[in-house]
């Protein structure tokens, strides 16, 4: 996962805050996603890295995330934004693990629960 999360960052399109990021997902196949961020000259326009992983699972035909690697290059663990914490609990169940990532490998390990607590999800809406 940290292999796929590295070559997709390294294929990142981040022109404009040259922050690179690369996600991994293993879905309950075992199908890996990868993704990287995707900016845009138009910024609110530009994807995160977890989005375009997300985007290639359910294209793939996968609906259930049960790990994800975050990595980027910055030498603090890279939290994931709010929406990057909400996108993944649609297919992910609050114990799955979320590795938070430097170039060498897994700084921190967390999980969905813990990065978005009392989440608003599919079960809210009886799904
Ligand atoms: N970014 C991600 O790809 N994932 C996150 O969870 C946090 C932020 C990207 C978005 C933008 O292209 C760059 O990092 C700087 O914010």
């Amino acid at each position: 996962m940290l292999d796929l999360a590295r070559r997709a960052r390294d294929n990142a399109h981040a022109p404009y805050s040259r922050f690179r990021v690369g996600a991994c997902l293993r879905a309950a196949t075992g199908r890996l996603y990868a993704g990287c961020n995707v900016e845009n000259a138009a910024y609110p326009v530009g994807q995160c890295a977890e989005a375009t992983a997300i985007g290639a699972m359910v294209a793939g035909g996968d609906r259930e995330i049960v790990e994800v690697v975050v990595l980027s290059e910055s030498a603090e663990p890279c939290g994931p934004c709010g929406r990057c914490r909400q996108q993944p609990a649609e297919f992910a169940r609050p114990e799955v693990p979320v590795h938070l990532c430097g170039p060498d490998g897994v700084r921190v390990t967390t999980s969905l629960g813990e990065l978005l607590p009392l989440p608003f999800g599919p079960r809210t809406l009886g799904r």
